[in-house]
């Protein structure tokens, strides 16, 4: 049985993730801080899936989930990165604080959960995910922090790709656009708080298992990238394009959004 470590399993994409490997025969560590929500899916998947409890921004918790995977299944094929924070904030509003957590959870975090599972992954010659976002290719406004921590966490994983090519470890960066999840309504502001209620109709946004699924495939297939949703490869390229004019579109559909903070 393949084994895979997926970070941020309790809810949205992790989660989609956990049940996509599983009914693919894989054995999951799941891991995240929300106990209760791992326990009901390792309950639900009593032989393959494993619970860990833990936080991405604890080098030791990270170490102690690689050493859990050893423990229960032997090994670990690949490592799924997919532990994330937003944000929607002005830069000049934003306490520094909400800045650098954005960035110790979506960028150190990655590190984190990739060193730890490395030598592993390197022996098995699997896998490394990272998911990024559309803001990991493009700016956007009111997410400075999470869009730089998504830049930074693509440039991270396209050094390592090149630097693992003799390992012959397969590096994904997978690129979401919208997708339904918990994410915006944990969305830090200003001064550290959640946003607790999405600005978006979640329910029109592609769905998380869709997602998962994608991720799913292009990792057998050895994709590089992965980029999500027409109106994401759409931004992304016409960025190249046409840069001040997608400023323009960007600012005016962030604007528009309820309590955005841009006016
Ligand atoms: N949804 C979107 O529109 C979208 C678009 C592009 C990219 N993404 C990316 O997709 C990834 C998953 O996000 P999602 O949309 O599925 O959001 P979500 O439903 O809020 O899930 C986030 C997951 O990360 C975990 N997490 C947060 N902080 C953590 C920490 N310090 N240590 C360990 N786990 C932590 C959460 O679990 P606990 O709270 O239980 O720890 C949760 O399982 C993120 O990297 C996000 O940036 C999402």
């Amino acid at each position: 049985m393949k084994v895979v470590w997926i970070t941020g399993a309790s809810s949205g994409i992790g989660e989609a993730l956990t049940h996509q490997f599983v009914q693919a025969g894989w054995g999951v560590v799941a891991f995240a801080r929300r106990a209760e929500r791992l326990r009901v899916l390792s309950a639900r998947y009593p032989q393959q899936v494993l619970p860990v409890v833990g936080d991405v921004t604890q080098v030791a918790d990270c170490v102690a989930a690689v050493e859990a995977a050893v423990k229960h299944f032997g090994t670990l094929h690949a490592v799924i990165a997919n532990a994330g924070i937003s944000m929607r904030a002005l830069l000049e509003e934003a306490q520094e604080e909400v800045l650098r957590q954005v960035m110790e959870v979506n960028f150190w975090g990655a590190v984190r959960t990739v060193r730890a599972a490395l030598p592993l992954v390197k022996a098995n010659q699997g896998w490394i995910v990272g998911v990024s976002s559309i803001a990991g290719f493009r700016g956007l406004p009111a997410r400075s922090a999470y869009s730089a921590s998504k830049f930074a966490l693509n440039g991270f994983l396209e050094s390592l790709r090149v630097e693992l090519l003799p390992a012959g470890v397969k590096v994904l960066i997978a690129a979401p656009g919208f997708t339904k999840s918990e994410i915006r309504q944990k969305a830090l502001t200003a001064s550290g708080a959640f946003q607790a209620e999405s600005p978006l109709n979640e329910d029109q946004l592609m769905s998380a298992e869709a997602v998962a699924k994608a991720i799913y495939r292009a990792m057998h297939r050895g994709q590089k990238y992965l980029v999500l949703t027409r109106e994401g490869r759409l931004v992304r390229w016409l960025n190249y394009l046409a840069p001040g004019w997608i400023d323009k579109v960007l600012y005016k559909r962030f604007a528009a959004e309820a309590g955005s903070p841009l006016r």
